[in-house]
């Protein structure tokens, strides 16, 4: 039987990547699937939460018994997170934000001039949603899980990282060329903040959503 471990809870979980517009046809953007962060709804739902799904460009139907939230830009997340978290039990932010996103917004679309180099790209940075929920907590005793993909220095990398953005849980993962975006499984440690190092072997992004949520419930408020 599934554990209804999450009945009465409302979770938020962020999925897919954001995409930054330069003018009415161009972006900045990544190669997030957002299928982790479906995995993340699908089980929360299973296991009994009302579940809020903030969805940015990951073109998935919308999983069964999420409320859905579509985003484009990481402005628009924040938005969105920020309001849902409000009265949230646990927030987890699975989706890749765009640490920056063009200075300018075009109105029409940006020319090529044959004669001349291309100019520079000016950027500015987008705000660090995690950070803002982790030190904010919109509501008392929240959980917040943050996502790392790390390249190097997995675990080194992870412990500074959560103790940065100040979340609860992180979710650290080694990526490369062929591992883990866009791909149906993944391998992954859950570092926390209280010490916990938990390794999730290969395997299906449903399994490595469940053991998140394992590791949320006995840090979640008492009812
Ligand atoms: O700093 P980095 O991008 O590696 O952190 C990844 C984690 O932070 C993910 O959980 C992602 O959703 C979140 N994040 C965020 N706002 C940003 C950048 C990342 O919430 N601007």
């Amino acid at each position: 039987a599934l554990p209804a471990d999450l009945a009465g809870r409302h979770v938020v979980v962020s999925a897919g990547g954001t995409r930054e517009p330069l003018d009415p046809v161009r972006f900045l953007g990544n190669r997030s699937s957002g299928k982790q962060g479906f995995a993340l709804a699908r089980t929360a739902v299973a296991r009994g939460a009302r579940v809020t799904l903030i969805e940015a460009n990951t073109g998935l139907p919308d999983p069964a018994g999420a409320d859905v939230v579509h985003v484009g830009t990481a402005l628009e997340l924040r938005d969105a997170a920020l309001k849902a978290a409000a009265d949230a039990d646990a927030v987890v932010m699975a989706a890749a934000v765009a640490d920056f996103r063009p200075a300018a917004y075009a109105q029409g679309k940006i020319k090529k001039r044959d004669d001349a180099e291309p100019g520079p790209l000016a950027l500015v940075r987008n705000p660090d949603i995690l950070h803002q929920l982790a030190t904010e907590r919109p509501a008392q005793g929240q959980v917040v899980v943050g996502f790392a993909a790390e390249t190097d220095d997995v675990l080194a990398n992870g412990r500074a990282k959560l103790r940065r953005k100040g979340c609860d849980l992180l979710v650290v993962n080694e990526v490369g060329e062929h591992k883990t975006f866009g791909a149906e499984e993944s391998e992954a440690v859950v570092l926390a903040a209280d010490g916990g190092e938990t390794p999730v072997p290969y395997g299906p992004k449903e399994a490595l959503a469940d053991t998140v949520w394992d590791l949320v419930v006995p840090r979640l408020p008492v009812p």
